[in-house]
């Protein structure tokens, strides 16, 4: 063996064992055959206050629960109240317009195949702290940011 790899492989050692502390942060760096006491599950948000998306496109958050709120082959509950002509009686905004048409841009009578599944792009939130960081900045407030600076820079 010469100088550099008794140099080198230790120092690759320690690199990855840095980093298999650094993925296992959501399990606390427990081992993997041990077991722990999983933590306590918080409620979803429930308080049926929109909040406003972070981008146009983004799906806007569920703010009711949807426990129990079926969607399978035979029943779509979220359609019994989101669908056109269930909202008088639900008060529930209509899904969107974009939710009746096929890829090539067709209205249809019922729900698009490619809108079945709700909770594939919605979600509830969780009163909870972030297990990930997440530093999201809105556009707004880079554009603001951006017409602060003086110009050139
Ligand atoms: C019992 C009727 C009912 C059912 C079932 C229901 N919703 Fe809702 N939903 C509402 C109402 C009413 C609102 C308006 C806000 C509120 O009162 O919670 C709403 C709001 C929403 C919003 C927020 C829209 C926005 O513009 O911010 C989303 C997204 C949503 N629901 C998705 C779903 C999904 C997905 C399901 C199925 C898992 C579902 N809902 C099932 C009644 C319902
Ligand atoms: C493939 C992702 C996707 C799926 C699946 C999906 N949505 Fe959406 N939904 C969106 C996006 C993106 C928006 C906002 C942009 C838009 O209007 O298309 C939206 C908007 C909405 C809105 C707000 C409408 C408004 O005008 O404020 C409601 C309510 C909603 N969806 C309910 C549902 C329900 C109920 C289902 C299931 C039947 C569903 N969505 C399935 C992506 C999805």
């Amino acid at each position: 063996m010469n100088y550099a790899k008794v140099i080198l492989v230790p120092v690759l050692v320690l690199c990855f064992a840095a980093m298999a502390e650094e993925i296992a942060t959501l399990r606390n760096n427990t081992a993997i055959d041990a077991d722990v006491n999983p933590e306590y599950i918080p409620k979803p948000t429930n308080d049926d206050i929109k909040q406003a998306r972070n981008y146009p496109m983004q799906p806007p958050i569920i703010p009711h629960t949807d426990r129990d709120y079926e969607v399978n082959l035979n029943v779509n509950t979220c359609m019994s109240c989101h669908a056109r002509n269930r909202t008088s009686e639900s008060q529930a905004p209509m899904v969107s317009v974009t939710h009746y048409m096929d890829r090539d841009g067709n209205f249809l009578a019922e729900i698009s195949a490619r809108r079945y599944f709700c909770n594939q792009c919605h979600v509830t939130q969780l009163s909870t702290e972030p297990k990930v960081e997440n530093d999201f900045v809105d556009m707004h407030t880079i554009l603001a940011e951006k017409a602060a600076k003086p110009q050139g820079q």
